[in-house]
């Protein structure tokens, strides 16, 4: 018996060299509960093909620690396999020569003829795939929690700015929380950019905030943006500050506020809490963006791995990102869009069907435009020297025509 046990002991000992287990490094920020959830189709679908799913989580919404934490890991030429990243941050990356290339996959995949132009823009660098959109979210939305809404007397869907500063305040009145917010530079700026798309239109926002025309960014149209957001600042409650964005969505899913500001993201966390669209909560276009969409898409970054057989593990991840059947399961769970046009909607809610159509009514109309918030309209420096100007004025720190001056001046610089 003993005997057996050695032998199978020294066997074991032998063959597990050879059969090394392919594993993928995967750095995101993923951390809240709808999220998770999403990446957890991700994981599974990589470990049923064999592949070890080794989770390299930095916190924080919109992903900004995220982005640090990779720049230490890169320099440290030590890069994991795959980033999760935004826009502009992934044209960076490829101008540094350190991602991989995945053309042959894509090709294999028909990336070119699935995946919107608008997409491929940041998803490919001189002609190579160098990242693999897993979604389209988009930032203009609303989250409403019905029965707060009847309970406050609150009873068609609000179509107008102003027709959402008369409902916020009847909740506001009615004893709720009018507006769930959360006090973080990323978050003001993701309500800013629904001010924007609503008030000044869709040639505004694509002047002012993706061309950069100082003309359109120093107008009474931004002033009045800041206005607005003056506005919406007096229905937010007084703990807002740093709040997390799912902390500020569980405030609508549990009936403590009325509404939420917030990418299709905020979906995730309604779902993940068993919450139904159209019967516990509402999901609508913020009032007045109806027909645009502020997209950002999270994209898979594959590093360059000397290792073959970290890099073959590396390409099965990118294969399964982009998997038809993939993207439907991990979008229904995620809030957001599939990245590829060819994926049907069938297994999507309500909200997540609006999203799908909402897309490709844009996308052929021309109002799909980059999120300001999310790293798709300017690159990251300026992004985020707005979120300066935006936070600040936020917080009272400075008023209408000062932020537009800054505004003005960071887009400058
Ligand atoms: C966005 C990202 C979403 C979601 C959100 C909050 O930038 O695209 O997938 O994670 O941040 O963390």
């Amino acid at each position: 018996m003993k005997k057996q046990l050695i032998a199978a002991a020294v066997a074991a000992a032998i063959t597990l060299p050879a059969a090394a287990q392919q594993s993928v490094e995967v750095l995101h920020w993923w951390t809240a509960g709808g999220e998770a959830a999403a990446l957890n189709v991700l994981k599974g679908n990589l470990e049923k093909q064999g592949v070890k799913w080794n989770d390299m989580p930095v916190a924080g919404g919109g992903g900004e620690a995220a982005m640090t934490a990779v720049r230490a890991r890169v320099t440290s030429g030590n890069p994991p396999t795959a980033v999760q990243m935004l826009g502009f941050d992934i044209q960076d990356w490829g101008k540094q020569g350190v991602v991989a290339d995945m053309n042959e996959i894509a090709a294999k995949g028909d990336w070119d003829k699935t995946v919107p132009l608008a997409l491929q823009k940041f998803s490919k660098h001189n002609g190579k795939w160098i990242a693999a959109p897993v979604n389209i979210h988009s930032t203009n939305w609303i989250w409403a929690n019905k029965d707060v809404l009847a309970k406050a007397g609150v009873t068609a869907e609000p179509k107008s700015f102003d027709e959402f500063i008369a409902a916020a305040e009847k909740v506001q009145k009615a004893g709720f929380v009018a507006i769930a917010h959360g006090g973080q530079p990323w978050q003001e700026a993701t309500v800013f950019d629904s001010v924007v798309l609503s008030t000044g239109g869709i040639d505004y926002y694509k002047k002012a905030f993706i061309d950069l025309d100082p003309k359109a960014l120093n107008s009474p149209t931004t002033e009045k943006v800041f206005a607005r957001m003056g506005q919406i600042r007096k229905l937010v409650d007084k703990d807002f500050s740093g709040r997390d964005w799912n902390v500020a969505s569980g405030m609508v899913i549990s009936g403590k506020a009325g509404f939420q500001i917030m990418g299709d993201w905020a979906k995730g966390e309604f779902v993940n809490a068993k919450k139904v669209p159209g019967k516990d909560f509402a999901c609508y276009r913020f009032p007045g963006t109806q027909g645009n969409v502020a997209f950002n898409t999270d994209q898979f970054v594959m590093f360059k791995l000397a290792d073959a057989n970290k890099a073959a593990a590396q390409q099965k991840l990118a294969a399964a990102i982009m998997e038809p059947g993939f993207q439907s399961a991990f979008n229904v769970v995620k809030g957001s869009a599939p990245a590829r046009t060819d994926v049907s909607d069938a297994a999507f809610d309500d909200c997540g069907k609006k999203a799908i159509k909402d897309v490709a009514e844009a996308s052929k109309a021309g109002t799909l435009v980059g999120s300001i918030a999310h790293g798709h309209a300017v690159p990251a420096s300026i992004k985020n020297a707005f979120y300066d100007v935006i936070t600040r004025h936020f917080n009272g720190q400075i008023d209408d025509k000062k932020a537009v001056a800054e505004l003005v001046s960071a887009a400058k610089n």
